[in-house]
């Protein structure tokens, strides 16, 4: 058998398996992986990135909302970003999570899962955890209820039902109440926190299905000073177990969290550097900082 023919049947067999192999990819492919095989559920980033994205275009009725946007995040990292309203940054977000279909470019998550191929719950399924502004979590609940509710989406009503954390759910559920400092609130209703403890009560609601990657837009945005320095604790708490990417407007968090800034304008990276970098960048201060 020629190599070209055993390509094109271990390529038909992972097919089969729901197994993705690197190149001949809808987008094109990448050299990332090559010769390497996705396992489902687990994430190749042998290649120093989780996430990889190149030449991304998406236009709104002739607006370029996002102009050949590349960049990569490389695993555990805690990379932040920000920019001009309207940069394009919560519209990213949407491109990775499946939300919105760019109309050209590449969005890897590791070297061998095109999420272009994707649809959002599978997104969700596949290790990619989103944090949207406004808190989503079920008031009439309690704190404990809503952590352990975040265990059971998509088993269905009878299985949900049934459903009853096992020791090692149950672990987890304790480490991350502590994680998400709502020890003293287990019982509390979720309606009755104050805006920031909604906050973390969410991210913790991601946590418990134990995203590899977290996106996180504009998370302190109406929070008080001192819930803005917990959250920012907590990030650092996270950054390296998860790799996380974090929108915000709110530059003494990016000054306390951050390490890579990436800067958005246009729909496209304007700078990347540390913050002391981008913020003496001159291009940056003209369009965004010096406002
Ligand atoms: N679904 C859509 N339809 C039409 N235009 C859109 C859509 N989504 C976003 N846009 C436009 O794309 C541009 C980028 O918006 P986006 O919300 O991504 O910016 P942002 O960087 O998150 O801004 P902010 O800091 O204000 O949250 C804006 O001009 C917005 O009006
Ligand atoms: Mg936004």
């Amino acid at each position: 058998m020629t190599p070209d023919l055993m390509e094109q049947g271990a390529r038909r067999v992972a097919k089969h398996n729901g197994i993705e192999l690197p190149g001949n990819t809808e987008s094109g492919g990448r050299e990332g992986g090559a010769g390497r095989i996705a396992i489902p559920g687990e994430v190749d980033v042998t290649h120093g990135r989780i996430l990889y994205l190149e030449d991304v275009c998406v236009s709104f009725d002739g607006f370029k909302a996002i102009n050949k946007l590349s960049l990569d995040i490389a695993p555990g990292e805690l990379r932040c970003i920000i920019g001009p309203n309207g940069a394009g940054k919560t519209t990213m977000m949407d491109i990775i999570t499946g939300k919105t279909r760019p109309d050209s470019g590449t969005v890897f998550f590791g070297s061998t899962i095109d999420l272009l191929r994707h649809k959002e719950a599978e997104i969700a399924q596949l290790g990619i955890g989103r944090k949207f502004q406004k808190p989503t979590v079920f008031e009439q609940l309690t704190v404990f209820e809503n952590l352990e509710l975040a265990l059971k989406t998509d088993k269905g009503v009878k299985r949900s039902m049934l459903f009853r954390l096992d020791s090692a759910q149950s672990d987890r559920l304790a480490e991350i109440i502590e994680t998400i400092h709502l020890s003293d609130s287990v019982s509390r209703m979720a309606g009755n926190l104050s805006h920031g403890q909604k906050q973390w009560l969410e991210i913790g609601m991601l946590l418990m299905q134990d995203p590899k990657l977290l996106l996180l837009d504009e998370p302190v945005a109406g929070m008080t000073d001192e819930e803005t320095a917990r959250t920012a604790e907590l990030f650092l708490t996270l950054k390296g177990k998860h790799s996380l990417m974090v929108v915000e407007h709110d530059m003494s968090f990016i000054r306390t969290i951050s390490e890579i800034v990436t800067v958005l304008c246009d729909g496209s990276v304007l700078a990347q550097g540390t913050l002391d970098e981008v913020q003496s960048d001159e291009r940056v201060i003209e369009v965004y900082l010096g406002r």
